[in-house]
């Protein structure tokens, strides 16, 4: 059976990043579902945040983080994050992402002092100071690009697409006479060769959950379809803690267009002026914040929610019109050109857009060196709750996250090496018993019912009757999917199917005990913030 130094399982920033580093001190093998391309970081428009500009400073970065994660950002975290972000655009940088220049070119910028290099800094909401570094509006799809061709040229990193992990191995998993007396610890994985059609067992001293969000999870969302929270459930069923569950954040401004998937319009085009108002033309965000419509993001999308329910309208617009064709154009050629495609002239006609579910800002608890509760297991990136999000994520915070907890993880890990517990005999998958479904359409009607259950019961304004009612459709669904786990074959639909259900309860439970609005947590029934700011933590009894 395969044995790495490190198994990464995901391909996005925080995965690809890691490998990267990790790939000079041992053999990686890294994951992934689908294709390597596939996932968040490769649809993330705006950018990367960080201090680059001498007018701005990590302390103002800090603030503006803390200010919008609304009383439970975890500071250390906040702090380590926004200090190291100048040295992860350097890491970038030197893998070969092109970010965007102040000329307007995309270059490569200066190896050694990218600080000095004027990047164009665009500015999002919530940021007190222009410092979103990007690569036009397809930030994401540009380090992707880079990642995955400096990880290919790697001798040290192996990249398996179409492997579906369905569990973490665990001290139950041990053979029959084989003995574990340590702490708690995982020592690697159990995956779905989804074109072999067969289960394998891949073992590790270290093995780093980078698998992104959980977005599917709601029936709008701006997520890749393989954000089914895998790596939340994996370690949550292993015995990790979740943290801080109840915080979805839902990004204000997805375009409107029924029938489609759902495409973002980035918050950047907010920072070039763009003005959000209702059918009428009104802005109404001018009477909800001082920042109107450059507001935090949970405001803003609970002010579009409003007024939708308000006017009764299936929408509202962001009115770009104020800049001239060229320069949107040159700011924003992909969004420009979609809008186009589909007969919306944006430097004309105001954009109709909707909120949509969009990043987990809690996730599986790790300390700051992205370590969780089993020895061997770390979380990076959207699955982890480092706390630097708190009740609500900064814009661009998020890939500037993957890169600097990666690194963390990697240091922290390369500092105290495993001492090869996976010397030990572990079962094979045993699945002999298990006979293929009588039907897998199944497996879709069932998430169809989480999707709607959850935008429609647990979305952006939230109540506790909605809230147990939520609670008792998806312990229904969670009985179904258990008994099909145990007795039919594995097949992709199931295996998320089942993440994304145990994810769901862990969001339920989650907002149920959090008796106060904060942040992206809105309850009518509890409609203050509560005095003491307190993280939500769900962990398995122990057996
Ligand atoms: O609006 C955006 O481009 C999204 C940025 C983010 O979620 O960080």
């Amino acid at each position: 059976m395969p044995v790495y130094d490190f198994i990464v399982v995901g391909s996005g920033i925080a995965g690809l990043s890691f490998a990267l580093k990790a790939a000079s001190h041992g053999k990686v093998l890294v994951l992934t579902k689908k294709l390597s391309w596939s996932g968040s970081t490769n649809l993330a428009q705006g950018g990367i945040a960080s201090v680059m500009d001498p007018s701005d400073s990590v302390d103002r970065h800090a603030q503006d983080t803390l200010n919008a994660g609304a009383g439970l950002c975890r500071e250390d975290r906040v702090r380590i994050l926004v200090n190291q972000g100048p040295q992860a655009i350097r890491d970038l940088v030197e893998w070969g992402v092109r970010f965007t220049l102040a000329s307007g070119k995309n270059g490569s910028g200066s190896k050694k002092q990218p600080g000095a290099v004027p990047f164009h800094l665009a500015r999002e909401g919530g940021h007190s100071s222009s410092r979103i570094v990007h690569a036009d509006d397809l930030t994401g799809h540009e380090i992707q690009r880079a990642l995955i061709e400096a990880a290919s040229k790697h001798k040290n990193v192996t990249i398996l697409e179409n492997y579906l992990a369905i569990d973490l191995v665990t001290k139950k998993h041990l053979r029959q006479g084989e003995r574990e007396s340590g702490p708690r610890r995982c020592y690697g994985l159990y995956a779905l060769d989804v074109k072999g059609d067969k289960i394998d067992l891949f073992l590790s001293g270290a093995t780093v959950l980078c698998t992104g969000g959980v977005g599917q999870i709601y029936a709008h969302s701006t997520n890749d379809s393989v954000s089914t929270g895998d790596g939340i459930a994996m370690a949550f069923r292993a015995g990790a803690a979740v943290e801080d569950m109840e915080f979805m954040q839902f990004h204000p401004t997805a375009l409107y267009n029924p029938g489609q998937p759902t495409y973002l319009i980035t918050e950047a085009m907010r920072g070039h002026g763009g003005i959000l108002r209702n059918y009428r033309g009104e802005s109404f965000m001018d009477k909800v914040h001082p920042l109107k419509s450059l507001a935090p993001r949970d405001i803003v999308a609970r002010a579009i929610d409003a007024e939708m329910k308000r006017t009764g309208q299936p929408c509202v617009y962001l009115d770009v019109t104020a800049s001239a064709k060229p320069d949107l154009i040159k700011h924003f050629p992909n969004i420009y050109a979609h809008c186009m495609d589909m007969g919306l002239d944006i430097s004309k006609q105001w954009i109709p857009v909707v909120p949509a579910a969009h990043f987990m800002c809690g996730g599986v608890k790790v300390d700051l060196n992205s370590a969780t509760e089993l020895a061997g297991l770390f979380a990076v990136g959207e699955t982890a709750c480092t706390g630097v999000h708190g009740a609500n994520r900064l814009g661009s915070n998020s890939l500037l996250e993957g890169v600097v907890f990666a690194d963390r993880a990697l240091t922290h890990i390369a500092a105290h090496p495993s001492k090869q517990p996976v010397r030990r005999r572990f079962k094979s998958w045993n699945s002999f018993a298990l006979k293929p479904a009588p039907e897998t359409i199944i497996y879709s009607h069932s998430l169809e019912t989480i999707k709607s259950t959850m935008w429609h019961y647990v979305g952006i304004v939230r109540s506790d009757f909605r809230l147990a009612r939520a609670e008792e459709f998806i312990r229904v669904i969670s009985r179904q999917i258990h008994k099909d786990y145990w007795s039919f074959s594995m097949v992709p639909d199931l295996i998320e199917l089942r993440n994304l259900t145990l994810c769901a309860e862990l969001i339920i439970q989650s907002a149920r005990k959090r008796k106060e609005s904060r942040g992206l947590h809105y309850n009518l029934d509890h409609p203050k913030a509560s005095k003491a700011a307190k993280h939500t933590t769900l962990r398995l009894k122990p057996e």
